[in-house]
């Protein structure tokens, strides 16, 4: 079988999105927007992908760099077809075989939709991907001799009155065959108004050269747009959102209101859980089966575990939380928090470094902070773990069984014994033995009469009554 090759262009500036980030870095839905494309072709698992960058997008490597991805430096960019010279210097020159090349700011485009590409018309020379766009503005216009073939594509700063109303566009999407894309990137030149090296001018460069060029048309325009400005990031963000969860529906997800959940392209939700509406589902997170999430939680990097439910309300960050869970509503794990089996987390519960035993409950108003809490606990209301001395964080033990009344400020470090309580209303600064009861406030001295006494007093003294 013949080599597959693939050349993503991402060293652009990307100067319509009006931002000091370049445009191929700007997040979508988990990844940076080139991110998308990159993965649409490792899904081909071709022999190799090169990632073109320029010092500004060189940033990729670490955040996409894993897995049978080259990099190959474009330094100054200098248009399309100079960014596609340094993809195949990388590809080496005894690579033979056809070449994908793909702009990196087209993140809708579909694995199954390259192939489909690729296999349109395996003798030729090169093929591209054209859509019907009427109206849009941005793209490359395909402009067609009388019998129909194609005689160029006119960039649209480039093109006349007549050109500008051809609807039929360029997807930015290209198939070459490796020797032809070679011998027509060593001819371009930057005539034209961008003064850039248009990869676009290949195609008449190939033909002109008596190789074949064929366009492959698509139906469905709205997933190869481009991404130049804001508004086309939200839209690219809505067309790659209704995908995913689709995808998250048709595997058993429930999603209530699906226009206001948001889900990262990466994350995994199991069967029979529900996404209530406002939840937002982000980075690497993971939930199980049967779990019921939101109205309005945000996950972020989250290990979720079957049948655990995430109130309304809660945000939770690069924690775990095992099967038989409850958390929320308004409650806040931060990270290293791990939340064992069949314990629960209710309302204004913050926690952070901390595990918290299985059967164990944190039930009300709370804040652990580097804290172990064992099996079966009773963490009163208004718990505070007082890790904090102003200069270093310390531990928090509280051992299986132990029970803290209410409004307990537990001073770090220290350590409450298995089966031990401790008085409501407490500040443990030692720690409580197992079994032992630890009580340290103020004792409560009633004073009987005292009310009335201080009424007549104020009679006295001549206040009045009323
Ligand atoms: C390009 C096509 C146009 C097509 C459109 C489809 C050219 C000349 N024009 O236009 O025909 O209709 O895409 O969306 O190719 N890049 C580099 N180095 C550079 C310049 C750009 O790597 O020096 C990268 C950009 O990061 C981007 C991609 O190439 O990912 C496309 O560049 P962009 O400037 O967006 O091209 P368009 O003007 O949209
Ligand atoms: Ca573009």
């Amino acid at each position: 079988m013949n080599s597959l090759g693939v050349v993503i262009l991402a060293a652009g500036d990307g100067t319509r999105m009006r931002s000091g980030t370049p445009k191929v870095l700007h997040p979508l839905l988990g990844l940076p927007l080139c991110g998308h494309v990159v993965r649409a072709a490792r899904a081909l698992a071709p022999d190799v992908i090169v990632l073109v960058v320029s010092p500004r997008t060189l940033c990729l490597r670490a955040a996409l760099g894993e897995g049978r991805l080259a990099f190959a430096l474009q330094d100054p960019p200098r248009g399309t077809g100079d960014a596609a010279a340094r993809g195949m210097e990388a590809l080496g020159r005894e690579f033979s075989g056809r070449v994908l090349v793909l702009n990196g700011d087209c993140p809708g485009v579909r694995a199954d939709v390259l192939v489909r590409l690729l296999q349109a018309a395996p003798e030729a020379d090169a093929t591209f991907m054209s859509v019907e766009l009427p109206g849009l503005t941005g793209y490359g216009r395909v402009v067609r001799d009388e019998r129909g073939d194609l005689l160029r594509i006119v960039e649209e700063r480039d093109a006349d009155e007549e050109t500008l109303a051809i609807a039929e566009v360029n997807a930015g999407v290209y198939v070459f065959d490796a020797g032809s894309l070679r011998q027509a990137l060593a001819r371009l030149a930057p005539d034209n108004a961008q003064g850039e090296f248009y990869l676009t001018d290949t195609l008449e460069l190939i033909r002109a050269a008596g190789g074949r060029v064929a366009v492959w048309r698509y139906d469905r325009p709205e997933e190869v747009h481009g991404v130049n400005d804001r508004a086309e990031l939200a839209r690219a963000e809505r067309l790659l959102l209704q995908r995913k969860l689709a995808e998250l529906m048709a595997g058993g997800v429930t999603v209530s209101l699906p226009e206001t959940v948001r889900v990262d392209v990466d994350v995994q939700v199991g069967r029979d859980t529900t996404l209530h509406p406002g939840t937002i589902l982000e980075g690497g997170t993971r939930i199980g089966e049967g779990c019921v999430v939101g109205p309005n939680a945000r996950l972020r990097a989250a290990r979720v575990a079957d049948r655990v439910t995430i109130l309304d309300g809660c945000v939770v960050e690069d924690a775990e939380i095992e099967q038989d869970v409850v958390i929320g509503p308004y409650a806040r794990l931060r990270p290293g928090t791990r939340i064992r089996h069949g314990a629960r987390v209710g309302n204004f519960v913050e926690t952070k470094k901390t595990e918290l035993g299985p059967g164990s409950k944190a039930n009300h108003l709370t804040y652990l902070g580097d804290a172990r809490v064992g099996e079966g606990v009773n963490v009163g209301a208004g718990t505070i773990t007082c890790n904090y001395d102003g200069a270093a964080k310390h531990r928090t033990e509280i051992d299986d069984g132990a029970f803290i009344g209410s409004n307990t400020a537990l001073v770090a470090p220290v350590r409450v014994g298995k089966g031990a309580y401790v008085a409501a209303g407490s500040t443990i600064t030692r720690d409580v033995p197992d079994g032992a009861l630890g009580i340290a406030r103020g004792r409560q001295a009633n004073k009987d009469g005292w009310a009335e006494r201080r009424s007549s007093k104020a009679r006295r003294e001549g206040g009045s009554d009323e």
